[in-house]
């Protein structure tokens, strides 16, 4: 069959490659893409939240899945579109509806499911700026740190932690009075949770599900996750300390009752969950949910996944899950992402890179990258990424950063730390 991927980063990459493997995929085409992604299908200049422009695109290139990358199509309601307009209907879509992907797109509706449906996460109020005063006070009730969500899509910044009650209240009010426009209208104020982060995902056609691979990711731009918050810079999978007792608290306490939540809510949900969880003293603990596979999570679990991911995908749009098992790669994946000098701030495109040479059992996954004249350039904050696999984690960082050491361009960056923390974990250190 033709499919469509939307989205242009790493984690489309990841995804187009096992599209491309599978015997069930025709041609392939993504929107926009990247130059990676040209490598395996054929990009094409789309904007994804032009329904109509991917619509029209879909029906003259007879395609007959489209799988949904970033999350703002799916919040602006493209499974909805689809739906709705007679002639797309038969098209599989992999993205769940716009009233699914507002466990992404309002952290007040997410904390609200996850309150019905018992499902452990921080104690949570949401306040506006006609309930100042009420915010304030429940900022005092709080011990510090103080978490501040703004309600909508911030592009990852709308979070705020902060130890001073004074400052969290000057926070506060700017939120409320559009900081993040109408993102941080609403703003949801929660207890801090401590412990260690990772991320759990779930394929799901809103009845069944599988668990894929766990991995963590790692969000700051500096070495010792210090500095500020990057998009990530870098990923492992599996995680060493989601052991299988661990695991199973997991999909009791949260991943059951999340998709029976889906069911009895009547929720058309058929694509990818994505579960930040805080591992709390060997608790788990959702901080938030996504309606989209994670990025730079996707460059290691999808390596390790040896299922047909075509096949998986019809069986997600399908409602037939259940027909479904998935073959996992038990080898380790690490994945070093490469960032432009100055990223998260201001960054410089157009850069040359040099690619290097290829080492077995290592990817690598393009990010923000173009085609210009024959040459690869820099086009984007995250470039570029290698992914290793290997029977253990040391020997899958070992091969990733070798790989990535001979990748190069003008003011290129990594973290050198990555899978430090869970090293010294293993070691108990
Ligand atoms: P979110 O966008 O909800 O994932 O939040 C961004 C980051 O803030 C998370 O990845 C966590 O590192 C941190 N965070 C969010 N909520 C909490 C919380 N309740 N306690 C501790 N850290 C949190
Ligand atoms: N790596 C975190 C995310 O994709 O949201």
């Amino acid at each position: 069959m033709n499919i469509l991927l939307l989205g242009s980063g790493g984690r489309e990459h990841a995804i187009a490659c096992k599209l491309a493997q599978s015997r069930r995929c025709t041609q392939l085409f993504i929107a926009p893409g990247n130059a990676g992604t040209a490598m395996v299908g054929t990009n094409v200049n789309l904007n994804p939240e032009d329904f109509a422009e991917v619509g029209a695109f879909v029906l003259s290139n007879h395609v007959q899945m489209l799988v949904v990358g970033p999350e703002a199509p799916l919040v602006a309601g493209i499974a909805d579109y689809f739906a709705q307009t007679p002639a797309l209907r038969d098209v599989m879509v992999v993205g769940p509806s716009r009233q699914g992907a507002m466990l992404e797109g309002s952290k007040d509706y997410a904390k609200a499911f996850m309150t019905r449906h018992k499902i452990p996460t921080a104690r949570y109020q949401t306040f506006t700026a006609d309930t100042l005063s009420e915010a304030e006070a429940f900022l005092d009730s709080l011990q510090a740190p103080y978490v501040l969500k703004a309600d909508g899509l911030a592009a990852g910044k709308g979070v705020l932690i902060e130890d001073d009650l004074a400052t969290a209240k000057a926070h506060l009010r700017e939120m409320l009075g559009g900081k993040f426009g109408a993102a941080s209208a609403s703003v949801v104020i929660e207890e801090y949770l401590s412990g260690i982060e990772l991320s759990v995902f779930v394929l799901t056609d809103g009845q069944h599900y599988l668990l894929l691979p766990s991995a963590k990711d790692y969000k700051r731009i500096g070495e010792g996750d210090t500095g500020l918050n990057t998009g990530g810079m870098g990923s492992v999978s599996p995680v060493p300390f989601a052991d299988k007792a661990f695991m199973k608290k997991v999909e009791d306490r949260i991943v059951k009752p999340t998709v029976r939540g889906l069911r009895d809510e009547k929720i058309d949900y058929r694509g990818f969950i994505f579960v930040g969880l805080m591992n709390c003293g060997g608790d788990p603990y959702v901080i938030e949910y996504n309606v989209r596979m994670g990025d730079p999570e996707t460059e290691s679990v999808f390596p390790r996944l040896k299922s047909d991911v075509v096949e998986l995908f019809e069986h997600t749009a399908q409602g037939t899950l259940d027909e479904c098992s998935l073959s996992v790669d038990s080898r380790t994946a690490a994945c070093v992402m490469m960032v432009a000098g100055g990223y998260p701030e201001s960054y410089k495109k157009g850069k040359e890179i040099s690619l290097g040479t290829d080492i077995e059992d290592v990817q690598v996954f393009h990010c923000g990258t173009k085609n210009a004249d024959g040459r690869l350039l820099t086009n984007g904050g995250r470039v570029i990424c290698t992914t290793a696999l290997a029977p253990t984690l040391p020997e899958a960082l070992l091969k990733s950063y070798n790989r990535a050491a001979d990748i190069n361009w003008e003011g290129k960056y990594n973290r050198r730390d990555i899978g430090q923390d869970l090293l010294k974990l293993m070691i108990g250190q």
